[in-house]
């Protein structure tokens, strides 16, 4: 395993704003890849409210979001804070695809955490909230480093890339932090 296959990352963020600097530290993530290591970046975009009525008919996008988190060897999520919490977008996704009741897609699934934002606490309380629920999700979260982003919008310019060094330094770092992770999980 993963010595001669590439480790498959699957990163999704949650935010759904074309100029998000969550979207941006995923696309810096894809820059910033360690060489045993892809990824793909899926679109929350489209995934309904959740609703336990309809958990067997699931729309295609759910569908999809379901199958590439069980196809990917780990995951790699991006969250702002929203009211010191993970945004409605994020928190529908995760309850979605970690239905109907015994078929979890992210069960045993290594994860790292990013988060953005524009104030000064950079997204730390939405990532403990997220980290909770991953509990719940039996997923096996990196610890560190802690990518952390505050004043986002002095670190990202207006082509959405990142461009501060040290947040660069610190994807680059936690990217290797799960693949090593991964391996040591044993991630077939
Ligand atoms: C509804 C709402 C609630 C917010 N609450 C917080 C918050 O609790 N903490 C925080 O640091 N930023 C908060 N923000 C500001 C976000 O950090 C900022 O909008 C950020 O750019 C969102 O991430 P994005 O750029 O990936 O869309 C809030 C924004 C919105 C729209």
């Amino acid at each position: 395993m993963l010595m001669d296959k590439k480790l498959k990352i699957l990163g999704f963020a949650g935010s759904l704003r074309k100029g998000s600097y969550n979207k941006a530290l995923l696309s810096a993530a894809m820059e910033l890849l360690p060489e045993g290591a892809e990824l793909e970046i899926f679109d929350l975009e489209g995934i309904p409210l959740y609703n336990q009525d309809l958990e067997h008919e699931y729309p295609e996008k759910v569908r999809e979001f379901k199958r590439k988190i069980k196809e990917a060897d780990a995951l790699l999520i991006a969250t702002p804070e929203y009211n010191y919490s993970v945004p409605g977008v994020l928190k529908n996704a995760i309850d979605c695809a970690s239905r109907p009741f015994g078929d979890n897609s992210f069960d045993g699934k290594p994860v790292a955490i990013m988060s953005a934002s524009i104030g000064m606490l950079a997204g730390a309380r939405a990532q403990y909230h997220l980290r909770q629920t991953l509990v719940f999700l039996n997923m096996y979260p990196v610890n560190r480093p802690e990518v952390m982003v505050p004043f986002a919008a002095d670190k990202v310019d207006g082509s959405g890339r990142v461009t501060d060094e040290k947040t660069r330094q610190k994807i680059r770092e936690m990217l290797e932090s799960l693949v090593a992770w991964s391996i040591r999980l044993g991630v077939e």
